[in-house]
C-alpha cells in the first residue's frame, strides 16, 4: 500500500474548488502523469458518476475507471478507482480559511498480488507525482495566469505559410494541446448565447459549456431540430438552463425579433458566440434584397451583437467571439463589394470577405468598447469536419479526412474564450488554439485604419437604414 498526503491552501471559495476537484475531467489539467480524462455517466456531476482516466507510465498509457463515491457539498470528495494492476482511493477535504480554501488531499495505491513487489520501487516516483500535483492544483484554483502570447514559432510559421497551414489541422491541435493551461473559472450561473448551436462547431461548444454550468441560450433555425437537442443537452449534462430561440439569422428582420426577444427576457448577457457562418457556394437573395454570405456571415453577428450591447453592458466584464475562417487569409477588406457583385460570383470569396469584414469589426469593438468592459475576440477552429463543411466544400473534406479536426477540437478555442479568466486580458485579437495569431498572413490583405472607419459607417448604415431604402426599426449600436 502507498499513501500519499498533500495540503495546500488556494485563494478560492469552498464550493467552486469543490466542483473542480470533484469534476474529474479536469484531472489532466493539474494531475501530473494524467494524459485525458472523460465522464462516462450522464447527468450532472453527483454520487455514483464515473469516470475514465488515462494515466502515462514510462511503458506507455493505462486506464483508470473511477467512481465518485462521495461528494458532500460541506467539503468531502471520495473517489475510488480500479484497474487490472491497482485500485486507488482518493479522499479529499475541503475546509473555508481566510483568505479561500484549504485542500487536503490523500490518495491510498493498493496493488493486486502479482505486483506487489514493485511497490516498493513506485513508491518514490508516484510520491513526487502527488506533490506537483498538489502544486499543479494550486496553480490552476488560484487561476493567475498571464495574458496569452504568442509562441516564437507561430510567428516564423506564419512568414513561411506552409507551417501555418499545418497548425489548421488536427496534428496541429495536437502539437498545441501541449501548452494548454487549466480553466477553474466557475461559468454557474454565467449567461451565453450560442448563435448556430444545432451542429458542428456549435453543438460541441454548446455542449461543453452546458457541462460547465452556464445558463445557455441557444439560437437555432429548425424549431423540430431545436426540441430534440434541448432535451438531449439537458439529459447529457444536467443542466436544466438551456433556453431555446429560433431564428434564421439570414434574415435581419428575424434578428431583429430575436435581439427584441432576447431584449424582453432582460438577462444580461455574459458571453456571445457568434458562430454563424455557412457559405452558400451559389448567390442567393435571402428575400429581403441582401446577398447571403454577407447577410449571414457579416450582418446578421453585426445587427445581433449591437442589439444585444445593453445585455453586454449589464454583464459587468462580457465577452464576445466571433468566429472566423481560412478564406479570410486571402480576402482583403473590399468596401466596394461588400455584398458580392453581380457578376463573377464565388460563395467562397463572398464569404471569405465577409468573415475579413468581421475581424475588422472585431477589432473596432474591441476598441470602442475597451471602456464598456467587454472583451471581443476572434478565433479560427481549423479545419473542421462538420455537417456543413461537408456539403459546401465536399472535395476539399475528402482530401483532407486524415487531418480534420473533431468538432470538439474546432469548439477548444471558443470555450477558452468564454470560460478562462487569462482570456479576457486581450481584446481585438484573432485566436488560433487559444494562441493570438496574425490576423493578415499575406501584405496585400491589410486594410487602412481609414478602410476600417468606412466599413463601420457603412454597417452602421445597414443597421440603421435596410435595404430597398425603407426604414424599418433600426438597432442602435
Ligand atoms: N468546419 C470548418 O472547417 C470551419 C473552418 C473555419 C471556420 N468555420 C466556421 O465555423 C462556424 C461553424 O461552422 P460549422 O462547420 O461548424 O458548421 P455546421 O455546424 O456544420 O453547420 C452550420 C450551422 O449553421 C446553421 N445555419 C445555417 N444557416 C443558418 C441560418 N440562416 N440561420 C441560422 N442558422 C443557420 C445550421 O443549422 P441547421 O442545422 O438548421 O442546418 C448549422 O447549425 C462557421 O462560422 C464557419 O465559418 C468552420
Amino acid at each position: 500500500m502507498i499513501t500519499l498526503h498533500e495540503k495546500i491552501d488556494v485563494n478560492r471559495p469552498l464550493h467552486e474548488a469543490l466542483r473542480y476537484l470533484a469534476d474529474f475531467r479536469t484531472a489532466p489539467e493539474w494531475g501530473h502523469s494524467i494524459a485525458a480524462a472523460r465522464k462516462l455517466t450522464r447527468g450532472p456531476v453527483a454520487n455514483g458518476t464515473r469516470f475514465e482516466v488515462v494515466c502515462r507510465h514510462p511503458l506507455g498509457r493505462l486506464s483508470v475507471h473511477y467512481t465518485l463515491t462521495r461528494l458532500d457539498e460541506a467539503g468531502v470528495i471520495s473517489l475510488h478507482g480500479t484497474n487490472r494492476y491497482f485500485s486507488v482511493d482518493d479522499l479529499i477535504h475541503l475546509s473555508e480559511t481566510a483568505t479561500g480554501t484549504r485542500i487536503d488531499y490523500r490518495t491510498v495505491f493498493r496493488f493486486n498480488k502479482p505486483l506487489c513487489w514493485i511497490e516498493e520501487r513506485l513508491r518514490g516516483g508516484l510520491e513526487e507525482t502527488g506533490r506537483m500535483s498538489a502544486q499543479r492544483i494550486k496553480r490552476a484554483l488560484d487561476d493567475h495566469l498571464p495574458a496569452p502570447c504568442k509562441c516564437r514559432n507561430s510567428e516564423r510559421g506564419e512568414k513561411l505559410l506552409l507551417p501555418a497551414v499545418f497548425d489548421f489541422t488536427r496534428f496541429g491541435f495536437r502539437h498545441a494541446c501541449k501548452r494548454f493551461q487549466p480553466m477553474s473559472r466557475s461559468m454557474l450561473g454565467k449567461h451565453i448565447v450560442i448563435t448556430d448551436a444545432s451542429s458542428g462547431i456549435g453543438l460541441a461548444t454548446a455542449r461543453r459549456l452546458a457541462e460547465s454550468g452556464a445558463q445557455l441560450t441557444l439560437v437555432i433555425r429548425d424549431e423540430s431540430k431545436a426540441l430534440g437537442l434541448q432535451r438531449a443537452l439537458e439529459r447529457e449534462s444536467g443542466n436544466p438552463h438551456v433556453h431555446l430561440e429560433v431564428a434564421d439569422l439570414s434574415r435581419m428582420a428575424e434578428v431583429d425579433r430575436l435581439v427584441r426577444r432576447l431584449r424582453r427576457l432582460d438577462r444580461p448577457v455574459d458571453v456571445l458566440v457568434n458562430n454563424t457562418g455557412a457559405p452558400s457556394n451559389s448567390r442567393r437573395d435571402t428575400g429581403e434584397g441582401l446577398e447571403y454570405n454577407f447577410a449571414l456571415s457579416l450582418l446578421s453577428p453585426y445587427r445581433l451583437t449591437c442589439g444585444l450591447k445593453p445585455l453586454l453592458d449589464r454583464a459587468g466584464t462580457a465577452r464576445v467571439i466571433n468566429v472566423l475562417a481560412t478564406g479570410m487569409y486571402t480576402q482583403a477588406l473590399s468596401l466596394e463589394h461588400l455584398e458580392a457583385p453581380p457578376q463573377g460570383y464565388s460563395g467562397g470569396v463572398a464569404c471569405a470577405r465577409a468573415k475579413r469584414a468581421l475581424m475588422v469589426v472585431t477589432r473596432e469593438w474591441a476598441r470602442q468598447w475597451r471602456q464598456d468592459g467587454i472583451v471581443v475576440n476572434a478565433m479560427h477552429p481549423g479545419w473542421v469536419s462538420t455537417p456543413e463543411a461537408q456539403t459546401t466544400w465536399p472535395r476539399f473534406q475528402r482530401l483532407a479526412r486524415p487531418v480534420l479536426r473533431t468538432p470538439e477540437q474546432g469548439a477548444d478555442t471558443i470555450i477558452w474564450l468564454a470560460v478562462a479568466s487569462e482570456a479576457a486580458l486581450c481584446s481585438g485579437e484573432l485566436f488560433l488554439d487559444r494562441e493570438p495569431r496574425a490576423a493578415n498572413l499575406l501584405a496585400s490583405t491589410r486594410e487602412s485604419p481609414e478602410h476600417c472607419r468606412q466599413l463601420m459607417t457603412t454597417l452602421a448604415h445597414y443597421v440603421g437604414a435596410p435595404p430597398h431604402g425603407r426604414r424599418t426599426a433600426g438597432i442602435a449600436c
